[in-house]
Protein backbone atom coordinates (compact mmCIF):
# COMPACT_ATOMS: atom_id res chain seq x y z
CA UNK A 1 0.00 0.00 0.00
CA UNK A 2 1.13 3.74 0.07
CA UNK A 3 0.79 5.21 3.36
CA UNK A 4 1.45 8.97 3.95
CA UNK A 5 2.84 9.63 7.57
CA UNK A 6 2.42 13.27 9.22
CA UNK A 7 4.74 13.99 11.19
CA UNK A 8 7.93 12.43 11.63
CA UNK A 9 8.72 12.52 15.38
CA UNK A 10 9.62 9.57 17.33
CA UNK A 11 6.62 7.87 16.65
CA UNK A 12 5.62 8.97 12.95
CA UNK A 13 9.39 8.11 11.88
CA UNK A 14 9.63 4.83 13.44
CA UNK A 15 6.29 3.68 12.00
CA UNK A 16 6.69 4.75 8.97
CA UNK A 17 10.05 3.10 8.77
CA UNK A 18 8.36 -0.24 10.53
CA UNK A 19 5.62 -0.30 8.04
CA UNK A 20 8.27 0.50 4.80
CA UNK A 21 10.08 -2.69 5.85
CA UNK A 22 7.02 -4.57 5.75
CA UNK A 23 6.22 -3.66 1.96
CA UNK A 24 4.55 -0.46 2.21
CA UNK A 25 5.63 2.12 0.07
CA UNK A 26 5.86 5.79 2.98
CA UNK A 27 5.81 9.38 2.38
CA UNK A 28 6.75 11.22 5.34
CA UNK A 29 5.52 14.35 5.73
CA UNK A 30 6.63 17.05 7.89
CA UNK A 31 7.11 20.84 8.17
CA UNK A 32 10.47 21.18 9.60
CA UNK A 33 12.66 21.58 6.84
CA UNK A 34 15.98 21.15 8.78
CA UNK A 35 14.76 17.70 9.40
CA UNK A 36 13.46 16.25 6.41
CA UNK A 37 16.95 17.63 4.43
CA UNK A 38 18.54 15.62 7.30
CA UNK A 39 16.60 12.64 6.52
CA UNK A 40 17.01 13.20 2.75
CA UNK A 41 20.85 12.32 3.43
CA UNK A 42 19.76 9.29 5.53
CA UNK A 43 20.79 10.91 9.01
CA UNK A 44 18.70 10.13 12.10
CA UNK A 45 17.47 12.97 14.00
CA UNK A 46 17.30 11.16 17.03
CA UNK A 47 19.47 8.42 18.22
CA UNK A 48 17.47 4.87 18.51
CA UNK A 49 19.39 1.89 17.90
CA UNK A 50 19.15 0.35 14.61
CA UNK A 51 17.13 3.27 13.29
CA UNK A 52 19.87 5.17 10.77
CA UNK A 53 20.81 2.02 9.72
CA UNK A 54 17.46 0.77 8.30
CA UNK A 55 16.45 4.52 7.01
CA UNK A 56 19.23 4.31 4.76
CA UNK A 57 18.80 0.70 3.46
CA UNK A 58 15.21 1.14 2.89
CA UNK A 59 16.07 4.80 1.50
CA UNK A 60 18.08 3.36 -1.18
CA UNK A 61 15.44 0.33 -1.69
CA UNK A 62 13.16 3.23 -2.72
CA UNK A 63 10.49 1.93 0.29
CA UNK A 64 10.34 5.73 2.17
CA UNK A 65 10.55 9.04 0.80
CA UNK A 66 10.93 12.15 2.77
CA UNK A 67 8.93 15.85 1.93
CA UNK A 68 7.14 19.19 3.10
CA UNK A 69 4.39 19.32 0.52
CA UNK A 70 1.72 16.71 1.77
CA UNK A 71 -0.42 17.95 -1.52
CA UNK A 72 2.32 16.14 -3.61
CA UNK A 73 2.37 12.99 -2.37
CA UNK A 74 -1.65 12.40 -0.64
CA UNK A 75 -2.87 11.22 -4.56
CA UNK A 76 -1.02 8.11 -4.11
CA UNK A 77 -2.07 7.34 -0.60
CA UNK A 78 -4.38 4.30 0.24
CA UNK A 79 -3.93 5.17 4.05
CA UNK A 80 -2.74 8.70 5.60
CA UNK A 81 -1.53 8.49 9.28
CA UNK A 82 -1.00 11.21 11.61
CA UNK A 83 1.65 11.05 13.95
CA UNK A 84 2.16 14.20 14.96
CA UNK A 85 2.51 15.44 18.87
CA UNK A 86 -0.12 16.25 21.11
CA UNK A 87 1.85 18.42 23.86
CA UNK A 88 -0.14 18.79 27.60
CA UNK A 89 -1.70 21.36 28.26
CA UNK A 90 -0.59 23.70 31.55
CA UNK A 91 -3.94 21.86 32.65
CA UNK A 92 -2.54 18.16 31.40
CA UNK A 93 -4.85 17.95 29.24
CA UNK A 94 -3.78 17.15 25.24
CA UNK A 95 -3.34 19.78 23.07
CA UNK A 96 -4.76 18.55 19.64
CA UNK A 97 -3.99 21.71 17.29
CA UNK A 98 -0.96 19.90 15.29
CA UNK A 99 -3.78 16.81 14.89
CA UNK A 100 -6.53 19.18 14.01
CA UNK A 101 -4.09 20.94 11.49
CA UNK A 102 -3.57 17.38 9.83
CA UNK A 103 -6.96 17.19 9.29
CA UNK A 104 -7.89 20.09 8.03
CA UNK A 105 -5.30 19.64 5.51
CA UNK A 106 -6.14 15.32 4.61
CA UNK A 107 -9.84 16.97 4.20
CA UNK A 108 -8.21 20.03 1.94
CA UNK A 109 -5.85 18.11 -0.28
CA UNK A 110 -7.61 14.84 -0.69
CA UNK A 111 -9.62 13.93 -3.86
CA UNK A 112 -9.80 10.16 -3.61
CA UNK A 113 -11.21 7.32 -1.41
CA UNK A 114 -8.47 6.86 1.86
CA UNK A 115 -8.15 5.27 4.83
CA UNK A 116 -6.82 7.79 8.25
CA UNK A 117 -5.23 6.54 10.74
CA UNK A 118 -4.49 8.58 13.94
CA UNK A 119 -1.25 7.19 15.36
CA UNK A 120 -0.68 10.13 17.80
CA UNK A 121 -1.81 9.44 21.35
CA UNK A 122 -5.24 11.52 21.60
CA UNK A 123 -8.10 12.03 24.02
CA UNK A 124 -11.33 9.21 23.52
CA UNK A 125 -13.77 10.70 20.87
CA UNK A 126 -10.85 12.49 18.86
CA UNK A 127 -10.67 10.56 16.05
CA UNK A 128 -14.29 10.70 15.54
CA UNK A 129 -13.48 14.47 15.83
CA UNK A 130 -10.83 14.27 13.14
CA UNK A 131 -13.19 12.80 10.58
CA UNK A 132 -15.92 15.30 10.91
CA UNK A 133 -13.04 17.76 10.78
CA UNK A 134 -11.98 16.51 7.54
CA UNK A 135 -15.74 15.77 6.29
CA UNK A 136 -16.50 19.19 7.26
CA UNK A 137 -13.70 20.74 5.32
CA UNK A 138 -14.41 18.47 2.19
CA UNK A 139 -18.25 19.32 2.10
CA UNK A 140 -16.94 22.92 1.93
CA UNK A 141 -14.87 22.66 -1.13
CA UNK A 142 -17.70 20.69 -2.46
CA UNK A 143 -16.62 16.94 -2.00
CA UNK A 144 -19.46 15.74 -0.16
CA UNK A 145 -19.42 12.63 -1.99
CA UNK A 146 -16.01 11.82 -1.48
CA UNK A 147 -16.13 12.78 2.17
CA UNK A 148 -18.37 9.66 2.72
CA UNK A 149 -15.51 7.35 1.24
CA UNK A 150 -13.05 8.44 3.71
CA UNK A 151 -12.94 6.16 6.73
CA UNK A 152 -10.77 6.27 10.32
CA UNK A 153 -9.01 3.85 12.36
CA UNK A 154 -7.34 4.46 15.86
CA UNK A 155 -4.03 2.08 15.89
CA UNK A 156 -2.72 3.15 18.43
CA UNK A 157 1.25 2.18 18.69
CA UNK A 158 3.62 0.90 21.86
CA UNK A 159 6.54 1.48 20.74
CA UNK A 160 9.38 2.08 23.74
CA UNK A 161 12.14 4.27 22.88
CA UNK A 162 15.37 2.80 22.52
CA UNK A 163 13.56 -0.71 20.88
CA UNK A 164 11.13 1.02 19.18
CA UNK A 165 11.74 -0.95 15.22
CA UNK A 166 11.19 -4.24 17.08
CA UNK A 167 8.47 -3.57 19.12
CA UNK A 168 6.80 -2.42 16.05
CA UNK A 169 8.16 -5.73 14.53
CA UNK A 170 7.03 -8.01 17.38
CA UNK A 171 3.88 -6.16 19.16
CA UNK A 172 2.33 -7.77 21.92
CA UNK A 173 -0.96 -7.00 20.23
CA UNK A 174 -2.17 -5.08 17.54
CA UNK A 175 -5.45 -3.13 18.60
CA UNK A 176 -7.61 -1.82 15.49
CA UNK A 177 -10.69 0.20 16.42
CA UNK A 178 -12.86 1.15 13.44
CA UNK A 179 -16.90 0.91 12.72
CA UNK A 180 -16.24 -1.07 9.36
CA UNK A 181 -15.62 -4.20 8.54
CA UNK A 182 -13.83 -3.34 5.80
CA UNK A 183 -11.43 -0.84 7.79
CA UNK A 184 -10.98 -3.75 9.51
CA UNK A 185 -9.83 -5.56 6.82
CA UNK A 186 -7.67 -2.95 5.42
CA UNK A 187 -6.23 -2.13 9.16
CA UNK A 188 -5.59 -5.78 9.05
CA UNK A 189 -3.79 -5.83 5.36
CA UNK A 190 -1.42 -2.68 6.40
CA UNK A 191 0.02 -5.37 9.29
CA UNK A 192 0.46 -8.61 7.48
CA UNK A 193 3.86 -9.50 8.40
CA UNK A 194 3.66 -9.24 11.99
CA UNK A 195 2.43 -12.04 14.05
CA UNK A 196 0.36 -10.77 16.73
CA UNK A 197 -3.03 -11.05 18.20
CA UNK A 198 -5.06 -8.80 16.31
CA UNK A 199 -7.87 -6.54 18.82
CA UNK A 200 -10.83 -5.17 16.85
CA UNK A 201 -12.47 -2.73 19.32
CA UNK A 202 -14.70 -0.02 18.83
CA UNK A 203 -12.87 3.64 17.78
CA UNK A 204 -13.12 4.85 21.87
CA UNK A 205 -11.93 1.41 23.57
CA UNK A 206 -9.12 1.89 20.60
CA UNK A 207 -8.09 5.51 22.06
CA UNK A 208 -8.43 4.83 25.60
CA UNK A 209 -6.21 1.54 25.73
CA UNK A 210 -3.42 3.31 24.74
CA UNK A 211 -3.86 5.69 27.41
CA UNK A 212 -5.42 2.59 30.04
CA UNK A 213 -2.47 0.64 29.31
CA UNK A 214 0.26 3.52 29.85
CA UNK A 215 -1.05 4.24 33.35
CA UNK A 216 -1.42 0.94 34.35
CA UNK A 217 2.44 0.40 33.54
CA UNK A 218 3.16 3.89 35.77
CA UNK A 219 1.01 2.67 38.95
CA UNK A 220 3.21 -0.58 38.34
CA UNK A 221 6.41 1.10 38.88
CA UNK A 222 4.58 3.52 41.30
CA UNK A 223 3.60 0.90 43.52
CA UNK A 224 7.35 -0.68 43.70
CA UNK A 225 9.22 2.64 44.01
CA UNK A 226 6.64 2.93 47.14
CA UNK A 227 7.23 -0.43 48.74
CA UNK A 228 11.09 0.40 48.07
CA UNK A 229 10.66 3.25 50.45
CA UNK A 230 8.99 1.21 53.20
CA UNK A 231 11.24 -1.63 53.21
CA UNK A 232 14.82 0.64 53.38
CA UNK A 233 15.73 -0.29 56.70
CA UNK A 234 14.51 -3.65 57.21
CA UNK A 235 16.90 -5.80 55.92
CA UNK A 236 14.35 -6.63 53.00
CA UNK A 237 15.74 -5.97 49.32
CA UNK A 238 12.85 -4.65 46.73
CA UNK A 239 14.50 -6.55 43.68
CA UNK A 240 13.26 -9.89 45.94
CA UNK A 241 10.04 -8.37 46.14
CA UNK A 242 9.86 -7.71 42.87
CA UNK A 243 10.66 -10.96 41.88
CA UNK A 244 8.57 -12.79 44.12
CA UNK A 245 5.62 -10.87 43.31
CA UNK A 246 6.39 -10.55 39.40
CA UNK A 247 6.90 -14.57 39.05
CA UNK A 248 2.90 -14.40 39.99
CA UNK A 249 1.19 -14.72 36.40
CA UNK A 250 -1.18 -12.08 37.28
CA UNK A 251 1.16 -9.31 38.10
CA UNK A 252 3.83 -10.53 35.90
CA UNK A 253 7.71 -9.35 36.24
CA UNK A 254 7.94 -6.15 34.38
CA UNK A 255 8.00 -2.67 35.35
CA UNK A 256 8.34 -3.53 38.60
CA UNK A 257 12.33 -2.05 38.95
CA UNK A 258 12.07 0.71 41.43
CA UNK A 259 14.13 3.61 40.91
CA UNK A 260 14.10 7.50 40.33
CA UNK A 261 10.64 7.41 38.93
CA UNK A 262 9.46 7.06 35.16
CA UNK A 263 9.55 9.92 32.61
CA UNK A 264 9.61 10.07 28.91
CA UNK A 265 7.50 11.69 26.53
CA UNK A 266 4.08 9.23 27.10
CA UNK A 267 3.92 7.87 30.92
CA UNK A 268 3.71 11.21 32.54
CA UNK A 269 1.80 12.81 29.88
CA UNK A 270 -1.06 9.69 29.34
CA UNK A 271 -1.10 9.33 33.46
CA UNK A 272 -2.05 13.08 33.25
CA UNK A 273 -4.39 12.52 30.09
CA UNK A 274 -6.57 9.83 31.59
CA UNK A 275 -6.48 11.59 35.13
CA UNK A 276 -7.91 14.87 33.58
CA UNK A 277 -10.27 13.34 31.29
CA UNK A 278 -11.61 11.71 34.58
CA UNK A 279 -11.97 15.41 35.98
CA UNK A 280 -13.80 16.77 33.32
CA UNK A 281 -16.83 14.00 33.03
CA UNK A 282 -16.77 14.74 37.05
CA UNK A 283 -14.32 11.95 38.51
CA UNK A 284 -11.98 12.38 40.97
CA UNK A 285 -9.33 9.26 39.18
CA UNK A 286 -7.63 9.05 42.70
CA UNK A 287 -5.55 6.07 41.95
CA UNK A 288 -3.84 8.31 39.19
CA UNK A 289 -3.37 11.10 41.34
CA UNK A 290 -1.45 8.92 43.81
CA UNK A 291 0.80 7.47 40.35
CA UNK A 292 1.63 10.92 39.81
CA UNK A 293 2.50 12.41 43.63
CA UNK A 294 4.64 9.17 44.19
CA UNK A 295 6.48 9.71 41.00
CA UNK A 296 6.80 13.23 41.58
CA UNK A 297 8.78 12.46 45.26
CA UNK A 298 10.60 9.68 44.12
CA UNK A 299 13.37 11.35 43.02
CA UNK A 300 12.76 13.97 45.97
CA UNK A 301 13.32 11.11 48.61
CA UNK A 302 16.66 9.82 47.15
CA UNK A 303 17.58 13.44 46.67
CA UNK A 304 17.11 13.93 50.35
CA UNK A 305 18.66 10.39 50.68
CA UNK A 306 22.06 11.98 49.53
CA UNK A 307 21.54 15.28 51.85
CA UNK A 308 21.37 13.01 54.73
CA UNK A 309 24.75 11.29 53.71
CA UNK A 310 27.03 14.02 52.24
CA UNK A 311 25.79 17.21 54.28
CA UNK A 312 25.53 20.14 52.41
CA UNK A 313 26.00 20.33 49.21
CA UNK A 314 27.17 23.60 48.38
CA UNK A 315 30.87 23.21 46.75
CA UNK A 316 30.84 19.95 46.65
CA UNK A 317 31.64 18.02 43.58
CA UNK A 318 28.93 15.58 42.43
CA UNK A 319 29.94 12.98 39.11
CA UNK A 320 26.71 12.23 37.41
CA UNK A 321 25.79 8.54 34.88
CA UNK A 322 22.80 9.30 33.47
CA UNK A 323 20.71 12.13 31.69
CA UNK A 324 18.14 10.17 29.37
CA UNK A 325 15.05 9.66 30.94
CA UNK A 326 15.79 5.68 30.17
CA UNK A 327 18.99 4.11 28.38
CA UNK A 328 19.69 3.90 25.07
CA UNK A 329 17.80 6.89 24.12
CA UNK A 330 19.24 10.59 23.83
CA UNK A 331 15.71 11.55 24.99
CA UNK A 332 15.50 13.63 28.04
CA UNK A 333 11.62 14.75 28.07
CA UNK A 334 10.18 14.41 31.61
CA UNK A 335 13.63 12.44 32.98
CA UNK A 336 13.96 12.04 36.24
CA UNK A 337 17.77 12.87 35.91
CA UNK A 338 17.37 15.96 34.55
CA UNK A 339 14.60 17.57 37.63
CA UNK A 340 17.84 15.94 40.12
CA UNK A 341 20.15 17.59 38.22
CA UNK A 342 18.55 20.70 38.63
CA UNK A 343 18.09 20.42 42.31
CA UNK A 344 21.79 19.87 42.79
CA UNK A 345 22.72 22.79 41.09
CA UNK A 346 20.04 24.73 42.88
CA UNK A 347 22.25 23.17 46.50
CA UNK A 348 24.98 24.98 45.00
CA UNK A 349 26.87 21.61 44.04
CA UNK A 350 29.53 21.57 41.20
CA UNK A 351 28.06 19.12 38.62
CA UNK A 352 30.06 17.13 36.25
CA UNK A 353 27.83 14.99 34.04
CA UNK A 354 28.00 11.94 31.57
CA UNK A 355 25.51 10.25 29.02
CA UNK A 356 26.47 8.01 26.09
CA UNK A 357 24.07 9.93 24.26
CA UNK A 358 22.10 12.91 26.14
CA UNK A 359 24.42 14.89 26.74
CA UNK A 360 23.80 17.50 23.75
CA UNK A 361 19.73 17.43 24.36
CA UNK A 362 20.69 17.74 28.46
CA UNK A 363 23.14 20.68 27.75
CA UNK A 364 19.84 22.43 26.22
CA UNK A 365 18.37 22.89 29.40
CA UNK A 366 20.19 22.31 32.10
CA UNK A 367 22.09 25.52 33.68
CA UNK A 368 24.98 26.32 32.26
CA UNK A 369 27.25 25.72 35.31
CA UNK A 370 26.39 22.26 34.38
CA UNK A 371 29.40 20.30 32.73
CA UNK A 372 30.12 17.33 30.33
CA UNK A 373 32.69 14.69 30.68
CA UNK A 374 33.92 12.78 27.60
CA UNK A 375 33.65 9.09 29.44
CA UNK A 376 32.03 8.01 33.03
CA UNK A 377 35.65 8.35 34.99
CA UNK A 378 35.99 11.67 33.78
CA UNK A 379 32.68 12.54 35.18
CA UNK A 380 33.73 11.40 38.50
CA UNK A 381 37.43 12.89 38.61
CA UNK A 382 37.81 14.71 41.59
CA UNK A 383 33.85 13.83 42.93
CA UNK A 384 32.60 13.75 46.77
CA UNK A 385 30.30 11.97 45.31
CA UNK A 386 28.71 9.75 42.70
CA UNK A 387 24.78 9.68 41.51
CA UNK A 388 23.88 7.04 38.68
CA UNK A 389 20.36 8.52 37.37
CA UNK A 390 20.18 6.30 33.80
CA UNK A 391 21.00 2.59 33.82
CA UNK A 392 22.97 2.43 30.73
CA UNK A 393 24.34 -1.07 30.33
CA UNK A 394 27.90 0.37 29.65
CA UNK A 395 28.37 1.54 33.44
CA UNK A 396 28.70 -1.74 34.36
CA UNK A 397 31.57 -2.04 32.65
CA UNK A 398 33.88 0.58 34.25
CA UNK A 399 36.94 -0.13 35.90
CA UNK A 400 35.62 0.49 39.23
CA UNK A 401 39.22 0.08 40.67
CA UNK A 402 40.04 2.92 38.64
CA UNK A 403 37.11 4.52 39.10
CA UNK A 404 37.80 4.59 42.88
CA UNK A 405 42.01 6.37 42.51
CA UNK A 406 39.96 9.10 40.74
CA UNK A 407 36.98 10.00 43.50
CA UNK A 408 37.85 12.57 46.48
CA UNK A 409 35.29 10.20 48.41
CA UNK A 410 34.19 6.91 46.84
CA UNK A 411 30.13 7.34 47.54
CA UNK A 412 27.83 5.65 44.82
CA UNK A 413 24.40 6.80 45.60
CA UNK A 414 22.65 4.74 42.57
CA UNK A 415 18.82 5.78 41.62
CA UNK A 416 18.53 3.25 39.42
CA UNK A 417 19.88 0.14 41.36
CA UNK A 418 22.42 -0.71 38.35
CA UNK A 419 25.41 -1.24 40.10
CA UNK A 420 23.95 -2.90 43.17
CA UNK A 421 24.94 -6.58 42.46
CA UNK A 422 28.73 -5.40 41.55
CA UNK A 423 29.97 -5.85 45.33
CA UNK A 424 31.22 -2.05 44.82
CA UNK A 425 32.34 -2.43 48.96
CA UNK A 426 34.44 -5.13 48.11
CA UNK A 427 36.22 -2.68 46.10
CA UNK A 428 36.10 0.32 48.69
CA UNK A 429 32.95 2.29 47.85
CA UNK A 430 30.22 3.00 50.14
CA UNK A 431 27.06 2.19 47.90
CA UNK A 432 23.46 3.54 48.48
CA UNK A 433 20.78 2.33 46.24
CA UNK A 434 16.56 2.36 46.54
CA UNK A 435 14.55 -0.14 48.07
CA UNK A 436 17.94 -2.20 49.09
CA UNK A 437 20.19 -2.46 52.03
CA UNK A 438 22.72 0.45 51.85
CA UNK A 439 26.25 -1.47 51.25
CA UNK A 440 29.64 -0.62 52.73
CA UNK A 441 32.61 -2.38 54.84
C1 LIG B 1 6.32 3.82 27.01
C2 LIG B 1 5.50 2.54 26.79
O1 LIG B 1 6.24 1.43 27.34
C3 LIG B 1 5.21 2.34 25.31
O2 LIG B 1 4.40 1.19 25.12
C4 LIG B 1 4.48 3.60 24.80
O3 LIG B 1 4.19 3.48 23.44
C5 LIG B 1 5.33 4.82 25.04
O4 LIG B 1 5.62 4.92 26.44
P1 LIG B 1 8.86 4.58 26.75
O5 LIG B 1 8.40 5.90 27.27
O6 LIG B 1 9.74 4.56 25.55
O7 LIG B 1 7.59 3.66 26.40
O8 LIG B 1 9.69 3.85 27.91
P2 LIG B 1 9.46 2.69 28.96
O9 LIG B 1 10.46 1.63 28.74
O10 LIG B 1 8.06 2.26 29.04
O11 LIG B 1 9.87 3.44 30.33
C6 LIG B 1 9.17 4.60 30.76
C7 LIG B 1 9.77 5.14 32.05
O12 LIG B 1 9.52 4.26 33.13
C8 LIG B 1 11.30 5.33 32.01
O13 LIG B 1 11.63 6.54 32.65
C9 LIG B 1 11.84 4.16 32.79
O14 LIG B 1 13.07 4.44 33.42
C10 LIG B 1 10.73 3.98 33.84
N1 LIG B 1 10.65 2.61 34.36
C11 LIG B 1 10.31 1.59 33.54
C12 LIG B 1 10.89 2.38 35.72
O15 LIG B 1 11.19 3.30 36.48
N2 LIG B 1 10.76 1.09 36.20
C13 LIG B 1 10.41 0.05 35.40
O16 LIG B 1 10.31 -1.07 35.92
C14 LIG B 1 10.18 0.30 34.03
Amino acid sequence: MNIVMIGTGYVGLTTGLGFASLGHRVACVDTDSAKMAQLDLGQAPFYEPGLEETLKSLQEQGQIVFTLDLKSVIDQADVIMIAVQTPPTARGQADLSYVLKAADQIGEFLTHEALVVVKSTVPVGTNRHVLSRIHERMCKQGKTDLAALIHIASIPEFLREGSALDDFMHPDRIVIGADDDVVFQTAEQLHQGIKSPVVRTSIESAELIKVCANAFLATKISFINEVANIVEGTGADVREIAHGIGLDRRIGPQFLRAGIGFGGSCFPKDVSALKSYAGINGYDFKLLSAVIDVNNRQWQRFFQKMQSVLGPLKGRRIGVWGLAFKPDTDDIRESAAIVFVQALVAHGAEVVAFDPKAQTNAARVLPDTVSYAPTAIDAASGADALVVLTEWPELRAVSFATLKTHMVDPVIFDGRNALCDLDLPAQGFRYFGIGIPDQHL
